[in-house]
């Protein structure tokens, strides 16, 4: 987004509408983590979707899917939740050339942009996934596959009431973990003081976790600031970094 995502009304849980379609609401009855948003895609994000969607836009399949074919090697992998408009993934993506990368999303205009970035920057190990990231785990990746998993300030739900939607909850991060390989890591960063101390508590009450640092962790050199980070530290915003791994 050419704006900050996380000042928007709907991340903020103001514009939360009701589920009007019945069949949705008869299938999914899960709380979901985000709310679809018309967006609109800008003539480069759409020409970026033509061009190297095919290529690098892997399609939701309720099945295991050969990570090895899909990016033609084998080589560690980490999944991305939540990749925005994906300036990270590709700046990540770029400084670890020997790793692979899945990024999940389930906005399109965030897809185009990273697909833009990959066509400009010739990043050839991304991947993408637009669709929602639980039902990606549960059915596409393999139990103890992943070397690491990143989630930067996923949607923070700021109130009380919506905090259910939050990704950072103990039966999500089980499912992750089942997910990482025993050594693997998740690295989580948020800008919301209240949730990162959610985020704490729930890593370190999962078994199969352990914290790499006492408490938070220090920003590690792969994760750059984001434009909206440094604005954010400018005005004395603190920012948490989390970093576990799998026993
Ligand atoms: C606040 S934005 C942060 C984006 C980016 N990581 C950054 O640091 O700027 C959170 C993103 O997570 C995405 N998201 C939330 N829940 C998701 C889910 N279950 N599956 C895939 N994407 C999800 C949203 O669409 C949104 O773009």
């Amino acid at each position: 987004m050419n704006h900050d995502p996380r000042n928007e009304a709907d991340h903020n849980g103001d514009n939360v509408q009701p589920d009007t379609n019945a069949e949705t609401t008869l299938h999914h009855r899960r709380i979901r983590s985000f709310v679809t948003r018309a967006g609109r895609l800008s003539p480069g994000q759409q020409r970026a979707i033509d061009e190297f969607g095919p290529r690098f836009v892997v399609p939701y399949s309720p099945g295991l899917a050969d990570w090895d074919a899909h990016f033609g090697r084998k080589a560690p992998r980490v999944l991305e939740i939540g990749f925005g408009m994906g300036a990270t993934t590709a700046e990540i993506a770029a400084v670890r050339p020997g790793d692979d990368f899945i990024g999940v999303e389930v906005h399109e205009p965030g897809v185009g942009a990273l697909l833009k970035l990959i066509g400009e920057q010739a990043l050839g190990n991304i991947r993408i996934l637009q669709h929602d990231a639980v039902e990606v785990l549960e059915h596409m990746i393999a139990p103890d596959s992943l070397d690491g998993v990143h989630i930067y300030f996923p949607d923070p739900w700021h109130k009380a009431r919506h905090h259910k939607r939050r990704l950072i909850q103990p039966k999500f991060v089980a499912l992750l973990v089942s997910r990482i390989k025993p050594g693997g890591y998740i690295h989580l960063a948020t800008d919301w003081q209240n949730y990162a101390e959610q985020m704490l508590e729930v890593l370190s009450a999962e078994p199969a976790l352990a914290n790499t640092v006492d408490g938070y962790a220090p920003r590690p050199d792969f994760r750059p600031v984001t434009k909206f980070e440094r604005r954010g530290l400018r005005l004395g915003h603190g920012v948490w970094d989390l970093m576990f791994r799998r026993r």
